[in-house]
């Protein structure tokens, strides 16, 4: 097994799915791997045979995720839609569809009006999903979090409008973070704690601390803090993603002209998905590592990544660049006399 750190991306030469059971949990997982187009060497011929080629790598993804890990999974509209029944079966939870419109300049002047039959096609699109958190009750039950909230609530006797007085609110605890319907609300920490204190100390007896989520230590607000995805708003930001496709200094090239691969992605994308799902020293994964732009835009915003590269081209390339990237370059000193 080939590997390279440098500074904080660790790369592996190799097929993903031989390399996860080694990575730490991931706190983001940028996936943007085959296409279902026949674009580099493994990649399915067909959108329709990507659920089977994505199902083992969905699998390890989901077992070794937490619950605040973020998803994002690239690929063209189809492949996508083909691999959404896989990730949803998987326990990842649809949050939304983030189009990047490369613009009119990526198709003009290849585009053939007699002979094209539909609109040129210039957009990938970039799909965010999270973990879907389960609990279980005292029968072992399957339980979403807004139901095992009320679930433990009631099982500590206390009447649900006493979760008001818990938090120190009016009505907001009951309406919001107890409430069954769309209206629910994921109750921050610090809310959290008061909660799980005030069932302690108000409840009936237990040998169970309420709201544990091991059944035997008292919630902690820092836990808590930990069930659910990262999320940094970026104003102004929508599921619009008006970019070029990577062109001038930052395409890698191959001699003056040919691209040294044909799907690098636009770093500001890979930065935007380190920045809204992570926090600096959190891990990233990129199991399919391409020139490792997602490696790349981890390591400008002080964060680990893992990356996975099976085609040996690509993998030496990759290491070149985030060598010549991350490493100071060395200074040479000017000869003596
Ligand atoms: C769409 S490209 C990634 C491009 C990358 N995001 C970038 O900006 O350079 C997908 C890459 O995954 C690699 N790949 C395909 N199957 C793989 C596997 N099982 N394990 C690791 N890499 C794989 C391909 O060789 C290809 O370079």
């Amino acid at each position: 097994m080939q590997t390279e750190t440098i500074g904080l991306a660790t790369v592996d030469l190799g097929n993903a799915l031989t390399r996860y059971a080694d990575w730490p949990s991931p706190t983001t997982i940028i996936a943007d791997g085959p296409y279902g187009v026949g674009g580099f060497p493994g990649d399915p011929h067909t959108p329709r045979e990507l659920p089977a080629w994505y199902a083992p790598h969905v699998a390890e993804w989901s077992q070794r995720a937490l619950p605040e890990t973020t998803l994002w999974f690239w690929g063209t509209e189809v492949g996508w839609a083909m691999v959404h029944p896989v990730l949803d079966l998987h326990g990842w939870e649809y949050k939304g569809l983030n189009i990047w419109d490369k613009g009119v300049a990526h198709v003009a002047g290849n585009v053939n009006g007699q002979t094209i039959r539909g609109f040129p096609i210039v957009t990938e699109v970039c799909a965010r999903y999270v973990r879907r958190v389960e609990f279980e009750n005292e029968e072992g039950e399957p339980l979403s979090m807004r139901q095992w909230l009320r679930a433990e609530w009631l099982r500590s006797g206390l009447p649900l409008y006493k979760t008001n007085e818990a938090c120190g609110v009016r009505n907001a605890a009951t309406r919001k973070y107890f409430t069954q319907d769309h209206l629910w609300y994921f109750p921050p920490a610090p809310m959290m704690d008061m909660l799980a204190r005030y069932a302690e100390e108000h409840g009936a007896p237990t040998t169970r601390p309420y709201f544990s989520l091991d059944g035997t230590t008292p919630l902690t607000a820092e836990q808590w803090s930990r069930m659910r995805a990262k999320w940094h708003h970026a104003h102004g930001v929508t599921n619009v993603w008006r970019e070029n496709a990577v062109r001038g200094t930052e395409r890698l090239k191959k001699g003056r002209t040919k691209a040294l691969h044909t799907n690098q992605k636009p770093l500001s994308l890979m930065e935007r998905n380190v920045l809204s799902t992570s926090d600096p020293g959190d891990v990233i994964w990129e199991p399919f590592g391409g020139l490792c732009t997602g490696a790349l835009a981890a390591a400008r915003n002080e964060r680990r990544s893992y990356s996975a590269e099976i085609a040996p081209d690509f993998y030496t390339e990759a290491v070149a660049r985030l060598k010549d990237e991350l490493e100071p370059a060395n200074e040479t000193m000017p000869l003596d006399g």
